[in-house]
């Protein structure tokens, strides 16, 4: 039996993309396939979107859609079927999918991101010929009212079931109270256990509170959750839902990363011709301005925020110098932590190069040069550049939590005994806990026979979406046999 899913998102590769929800939402439907699972996924008309998109058919018009006119555009997400949201007085602006260019959330997020809701509810309802979905999976708080309006103001068709799937709990859409009529939902909705939360509207609680089943990116994650430090303030929520909060680990696109085939680096190469990767190190210590030596070249890809830990490592960064190292950083966020950045690549020339920006192929590039990426985040749903660095024999250098906890399997020395290291996994986030994480890496990359060994071990693992692909397909069954 083939099931069709509605997966719903605001931003998917090879679209649009500012973190890993992209990397997700563009690589699950072809996932599912071999499961079975035909998946649609709708995405906002940004501009980006719609440029990329080119001519495409008009399937449906809304008058208004929460006060803006709209239509449904069908297109194409890689080989996927794309539903495209174009309404231009939500979406037709310069800057990112969520603010301006400088970085400021755009007023109405409430009512573009409600209106995508509404549109994925009215869609799953049967409101647009053709289209008709067996359930709908919404990704984070931006996509979570589609969950809320099929259940307290669904269009009047089929009902149908909806996966609420948290990418980040940090992030939950809470608004004002204020906000609440606009949303156009009927006043049973303002409760407890519909959109109400903490006396205001919290979009993420609303998409928990009416869908069928919960996930989250890791097991790991799922378990922090039910804790205040990690819940957020939905913990209780996460707590009274008991088993229908889940973690699925997130898969990795094996063909968009894959040293093997990567276009976008100097030298291509596998486990066997592991020598290859010195190759991509000189020309990435070139790119970055840095001195080319044999010592430990440490790479970091990320936002550059106090989720990631991101505001301890410019304290570090002497001491990883001092240990003989070098670092090449890509990321963008915090001006305070950029400035610092900037301030120790000044204090270091050729042993800290630091480019701000967002630049996808320089990523592809610093985990096929880098021999260590440090991941230092404090919490971390799932992550991806550590599953990244895996594929590529870039050891990584993470904190324990999260989806780092679940996929890096530390060097300790139970593990270098039974040959099954791949990485490297500190406790807390702070200078001491990183400082020392560094000081083990370079004394294990001093180590030729060892290092190898890591290196070896992570690029054996399999973090495909073969088995979480598996996993939602599993979900998505269970979920719709009990509905009908
Ligand atoms: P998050 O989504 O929380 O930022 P993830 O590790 O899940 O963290 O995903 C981040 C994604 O964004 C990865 O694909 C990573 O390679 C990419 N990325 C992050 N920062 C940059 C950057 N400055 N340039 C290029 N790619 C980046
Ligand atoms: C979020 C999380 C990250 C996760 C990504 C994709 O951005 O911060 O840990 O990997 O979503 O699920």
């Amino acid at each position: 039996m083939t099931l069709s899913v509605l997966s719903v998102a605001s931003e998917a590769v090879p679209l649009v993309k500012t973190g890993g929800l992209a990397d997700v939402a563009g690589a699950l439907p072809a996932a599912l396939a071999p499961h079975g699972v035909a998946t649609t996924t709708l995405l906002p008309g940004y501009p980006a979107v719609l440029e990329k998109l080119g001519k495409a058919k008009e399937i449906h018009a809304w008058p208004s859609l929460l006060g803006e006119p709209a239509r449904l555009l069908s297109g194409k997400l890689g080989a996927q079927p794309l539903l495209v949201l174009d309404a231009p007085g939500f979406y037709a602006r310069t800057g990112g999918p969520y603010g301006d260019a400088s970085g400021k959330d755009w007023a109405d997020n409430w009512r573009r991101f409600a209106a995508l809701g509404r549109a994925a509810a009215d869609i799953a309802g049967g409101a647009v010929k053709r289209q008709a979905f067996d359930l709908v999976h919404a990704h984070d708080w931006q996509a979570a009212m589609a969950c809320a309006y099929m259940r307290y103001a669904p269009f009047k068709g089929r009902r149908v079931p909806s996966v609420m799937t948290i990418h980040n709990m940090a992030f939950q859409g809470y608004y004002p109270a204020a906000i609440f009529p606009g949303l156009e939902l009927p006043q049973e909705a303002w409760a407890i256990d519909g959109v109400e939360s903490y006396g205001g509207v919290g979009f993420l609680k609303a998409g928990m509170q009416s869908a069928q089943a919960v996930t989250t990116v890791s097991p790991t994650y799922a378990l922090e959750v039910r804790s205040a430090e990690f819940g957020m303030g939905l913990e209780g929520l996460v707590e009274a839902k008991g088993d229908r909060v889940r973690g699925i680990l997130n898969g990795i696109d094996s063909a968009e990363w894959n040293p093997a085939h990567d276009p976008h680096i100097a030298a291509a190469y596998t486990a066997r011709t592991l020598a290859r990767r010195t190759a991509n190190k000189r020309a990435l210590e070139t790119e970055m301005g840095l001195d080319s030596d044999d010592g430990p070249l440490f790479v970091v890809i990320s936002r550059l925020t106090w989720q990631k830990g991101m505001d301890v490592l410019p304290e570090v960064l002497d001491h990883l110098v001092g240990n003989g190292a070098r670092l090449a950083l890509i990321g963008s966020g915090d001006s305070a932590i950029e400035s610092a950045l900037h301030a120790a690549a000044a204090r270091q020339p050729g042993r800290i190069g630091v480019r701000i920006g967002y630049d996808e192929a320089l990523s592809h590039r610093m985990q096929a040069g880098g021999d260590a990426i440090l991941v230092p985040s404090r919490f971390e749903p799932c992550g991806l550049t550590q599953l990244y660095a895996l594929a590529y024999g870039c050891v990584p250098v993470v904190s324990r939590t999260g989806g780092l906890a679940d996929t890096v399997i530390d060097a300790n020395p139970a593990a270098l005994n039974a040959g099954v290291a791949t990485g490297v996994q500190m406790n807390g986030v702070n200078y001491h806990a990183l400082a020392a994480a560094i000081t083990r890496t370079v004394a294990l990359y001093r180590d030729p026979a060892t290092w190898r060994q890591l290196q070896l071990n992570g690029m054996k693992c399999d973090f495909s979406w073969r088995q979480s692909g598996k996993a939602y397909a599993e979900l998505y069954a269970s979920l719709v046999a009990e509905t009908t």
